[in-house]
């Protein structure tokens, strides 16, 4: 059985008292589920979440990290620094940091390296802009990210990787892809996988999808076949929309 997963993606929201409050109202309202619950707060506000969340059924996870050990990088944080106070799982490559801060799969593939060495797991993001669809080249931008990014890893590192497709003409745009849209692309990935890497892989690779997650839409797409849950932005930083989300799983 592959794990079912429902993270939030806080991107630049909550200050820490905020962060705090919205963990109380999570740990007091999460129900009984399979699936694994993770929230991803900003660097500054980790640490106190780490505490607030401890032996909870939350995970805390990173939204980003350098791929350096350490040294000259201002501003920048470590994966030292993140496993040091607890966080065992960093996103990477959400498309927000390929436009704004020029990621490339070249650099993420140095990335996913850095956090594997210091045993992290890691959720992967990848996935086509508009244009890309419109010139129905999305299956080839998503292919390439994939192997780009992470087909130089062995069979074993995949343990460590959770996949989440995140078109961006559905990220923040209350646009999302159809159910039928996200299977289609999820299967495909599954398929990659699976001729680069055989069924085993491909068959424990949870895959999730990202872009306009609602607690209306969020059942139909969590019930498609390789959709493994979900990667949820806004509505991820409100209690009710986010247990909503849950529940869909
Ligand atoms: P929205 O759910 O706000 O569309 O954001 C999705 C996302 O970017 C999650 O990483």
């Amino acid at each position: 059985m592959r794990q079912k997963i429902v993270a939030g993606n806080w991107k630049m929201n909550k200050n820490n008292t905020q962060t705090q409050a919205l963990i109380t109202e999570l740990l007091q309202q999460l129900p009984a589920t399979d699936a694994k619950v993770m929230i991803a707060p900003t660097f500054v506000n980790l640490a106190k979440a780490v505490e607030s969340a401890n032996n909870s059924a939350i995970e805390v996870v990173a939204q980003n990290m350098h791929q350096a050990e350490g040294g000259a990088f201002t501003g920048e944080i470590s994966a030292d620094m993140l496993t040091d106070i607890g966080i065992k799982t960093v996103i990477l490559g959400h498309s927000e940091r390929r436009a704004y801060f020029h990621e490339t799969d070249a650099l993420l593939a140095n990335k996913v390296d850095t956090a594997l060495k210091h045993e992290m797991k890691i959720i992967f993001c990848f996935g086509e802009e508009l244009k890309d669809r419109q010139d129905k080249q999305h299956f080839n931008v998503v292919e390439y990210q994939l192997k780009d990014a992470l087909f130089h890893l062995d069979k074993a590192a995949w343990q460590n990787i959770v996949l989440a497709y995140e078109p961006v003409w559905a990220i923040g745009t209350g646009e999302t892809a159809s159910p039928a849209q996200a299977q289609e692309m999820h299967k495909f990935i599954r398929e990659t996988i699976q001729e680069r890497y055989g069924n085993e892989v491909a068959e424990q690779v949870s895959i999730l999808y990202g872009g306009s997650v609602k607690p209306d839409n969020a059942k139909e797409i969590f019930s498609q076949p390789d959709v493994d849950g979900g990667l949820i932005g806004g509505a991820s930083l409100n209690a009710a929309d986010f247990i909503g989300i849950i529940n869909g799983i």
